[in-house]
């Protein structure tokens, strides 16, 4: 076993889980969530401040700075509290709030922005912040993840070997999709290397990414509401779109074969199967990447009041457990679920004006 002394230090790599059994297709599902900053997003943390300690970028008395839904967050609170520097987390309302306690609890300073931006939304209201608070004051350090290369380059020199390693056979990898770190990372590491590897992107319904329509989504991690600067859409070889709805229902598919994982999981394993449906007369060896786990999406995803609220009852009555052989096919009904929970702290904190600090 491996002995640490910073948190950084760990990460499980190797991890899959063959998801045949519960979905009934081939799919292999790498886990990212199990490290001290539970997500994906400490590649890119720990690859972006490593860079800018090379470059010099970072002094005494610099504060970072980043924008983030969550888990970029935590990943650099993480890392600014093991190596002593100040952070400060741009977080708009999606950002769940165990996300948001962990990351103060971490130490950083968490500023929330409640007013999306008219044109660019809520990632426009967060960027706007940031670049506030870098003209007030020579001290901020922008990491931007949506620009460095360190964010795409983490997953180059990680995630993608790490899945091609595991797979020789690999035919098809999906890939979720929010500032394209890690899409674009696996994308030119399987381009380069392994040319005959299909990536395709999985994206939430409302994003812009490729060129949707705008529209309100809830689940934080995949989708932008703007162009993802990154994103070079000829080393993609298909984009499948995702609904909420059915970024729920396979997140509690998963959860009821005791797979309790984060709501972009739930997308990009919808995605996944419903492209292999589509491609079904082809014997594919598929992956997918779990960006992170299911605790932090309690209030949320796995709250049946909030999939009552946001999606109606239907979407509780359907846990949609039938697919797979042998597997539980008793549905879930909204009855069965407990009596609501409050989440006031959320929206107390929402009610506190345009930036909280
Ligand atoms: C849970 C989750 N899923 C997916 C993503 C998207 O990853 P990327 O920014 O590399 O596209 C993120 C990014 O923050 C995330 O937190």
């Amino acid at each position: 076993m491996p002995i640490i002394k910073d948190p950084h230090l760990f990460n499980e790599q190797s991890l899959f889980v063959d998801l045949e059994g519960v979905l009934g297709c081939r799919l292999y599902l790498k886990i990212e969530g199990f490290n001290f900053a539970g997500s994906i997003k400490l590649k890119p943390a720990r690859e972006m401040v490593e860079r800018a300690e090379r470059e010099g970028l970072i002094g005494p008395g610099s504060i970072l700075v980043e924008s983030s839904s969550g888990n970029l967050g935590v990943a650099l609170s993480m890392i600014a509290a093991s190596k002593g520097y100040r952070f400060v987390c741009v977080i708009d309302p999606r950002c769940n709030l165990a996300t948001r306690q962990l990351m103060e609890s971490l130490g950083a300073q968490v500023d929330l922005v409640t007013e999306p931006d008219p044109v660019d939304g809520f990632l426009g209201a967060r960027l706007n912040h940031v670049q506030d608070l870098c003209a007030s004051d020579a001290r901020y350090i922008w990491l931007n993840q949506y620009t460095n290369p360190g964010n795409w380059g983490a997953h180059y020199r990680w995630t993608a070997p790490e899945i091609s390693n595991q797979f020789p056979e690999l035919d098809v990898l999906f890939v979720g999709a929010g500032t394209t770190g890690t899409l674009m990372g696996c994308a030119r590491y399987f381009h380069e290397h392994r040319p005959e590897v299909r990536i395709v992107a999985v994206d939430a319904a409302g994003s812009v990414s490729f060129g949707g329509q705008p529209a309100t989504r809830l689940i934080p991690g995949l989708g932008m509401s703007v162009r993802p600067p990154q994103l070079d859409e000829s080393l993609i070889d298909d984009v499948v779109m995702v609904e909420e709805l059915d970024t729920v229902r396979a997140c509690h598919r998963l959860a009821a074969a005791g797979f309790m994982l984060g709501g972009s999981t739930g997308t990009v394993v919808h995605g996944a199967t419903s492209w292999l449906a589509d491609h079904a007369a082809q014997d594919l060896t598929a992956a997918a990447i779990s960006p992170d786990m299911g605790r932090p999406y309690l209030d949320t995803v796995y709250n049946p009041d909030w999939v009552h609220d946001h999606f109606g009852a239907e979407a509780l009555a359907t846990a949609d457990l039938t697919a797979a052989p042998g597997r539980r096919s008793d549905p879930v009904s909204a009855a069965q679920h407990p009596a609501p929970v409050p989440v006031g702290n959320y929206v107390a904190t929402a009610a506190l004006g345009n930036y909280v600090q």
